[in-house]
């Protein structure tokens, strides 16, 4: 039978899982009263992201993406950053939440999947905790014009920028104040720069989340104090879910303020930009 985006199998799957383990965070999303949205636009919004799943392939729970879209929609035209599209699913779902906030979407990935590596990780905890795994150079591997496609068709493209490239060079480059910056890019050494480049860029209030927290590296790092004071120069600060879940929430103190985003930018001329 098959079984890939698109087929009967993945549309049964879907419902499958909506009424068992996305209930909760679907009940959450639709009572929670931090968004403004109507019981309607929450209903219809639910079907939209849903029907992504069914056509795109995707790494994340529909959980992880209402708890993402819960934070997209409590700000004002905020700027969102994804660092980790895969083959785009999530980059169309958060799209389509950044079209409701009135906001800008951008989106990094190498879009040749997952760099040359030799890191070696450990599942934190679930059924898999402690089994070890590898991320093969490659893995998750999807074109720029395919990730296109799917925005394209399923999502908001016209708020919605790709930026081609290993983030250790690209997110340096980005030339704003981020408002939500969400990363799930399964290599530490990557997660490590997309932090190092994104938290002086993040707004006071704004928020960093990792989807990335099956990984016991990701907890390491965040929980390393000289991490945050040798790379970033400050304390420390909250995190959410530490040790404990998948979906990592790290705010950024009201009282901080945001770097001077530096001269050189990702403009629309550059040749690894797409719009
Ligand atoms: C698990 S996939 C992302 C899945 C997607 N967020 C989803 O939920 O469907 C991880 C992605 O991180 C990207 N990645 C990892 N390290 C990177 C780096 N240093 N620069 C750019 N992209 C990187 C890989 O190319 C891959 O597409």
């Amino acid at each position: 039978m098959k079984r890939g985006p698109g087929s009967f199998y993945r549309r049964a799957k879907s419902i499958q899982l909506l009424v068992t383990r996305d209930r909760t965070d679907i009940v959450r999303f639709l009572r929670s009263k931090r968004i403004e949205l109507s019981m309607r636009q929450r209903l219809a919004l639910v079907r939209r992201l849903t029907r992504v799943t069914n056509a795109v392939r995707g790494y994340h729970t529909l959980g992880e993406i209402l708890a993402i879209t819960t934070e997209i929609l409590e700000r004002e035209r905020p700027v969102v950053v994804e660092a980790g599209v895969g083959p785009g699913s999530s980059t169309v779902k958060l799209s389509i939440a950044t079209a409701l906030a009135g906001g800008r979407l951008f989106a990094f990935d190498t879009f040749r999947g997952i760099p040359d590596n030799d890191e070696v990780h450990t599942h934190l905890g679930g059924p898999l905790g402690g089994r070890q795994l590898v991320f093969r150079k490659g893995a998750f591997r999807a074109t720029l014009p395919r990730v296109q496609r799917a925005i394209d068709q399923w999502g908001e493209p016209g708020l919605t920028r790709l930026i081609k490239g290993h983030v250790e060079e690209t997110l340096p480059k980005l030339d704003a104040h981020v408002d939500v910056a969400i990363l799930d890019l399964d290599l530490i050494a990557s997660t490590r720069a997309a932090i190092r480049a994104l938290w002086p860029k993040l707004v006071p209030g704004g928020v960093l989340l990792s989807i990335d927290g099956q990984l016991r590296a990701t907890h390491e790092l965040l929980a390393d104090k000289s991490f945050w004071q040798d790379d970033l120069g400050c304390d420390p600060p909250e995190i959410r879910g530490l040790w404990r879940d998948k979906l990592l929430r790290i705010g950024k103190p009201d009282s901080a303020s945001p770097e001077t985003p530096p001269g050189s930018s990702c403009s629309a001329s550059d040749s690894d930009c797409t719009k």
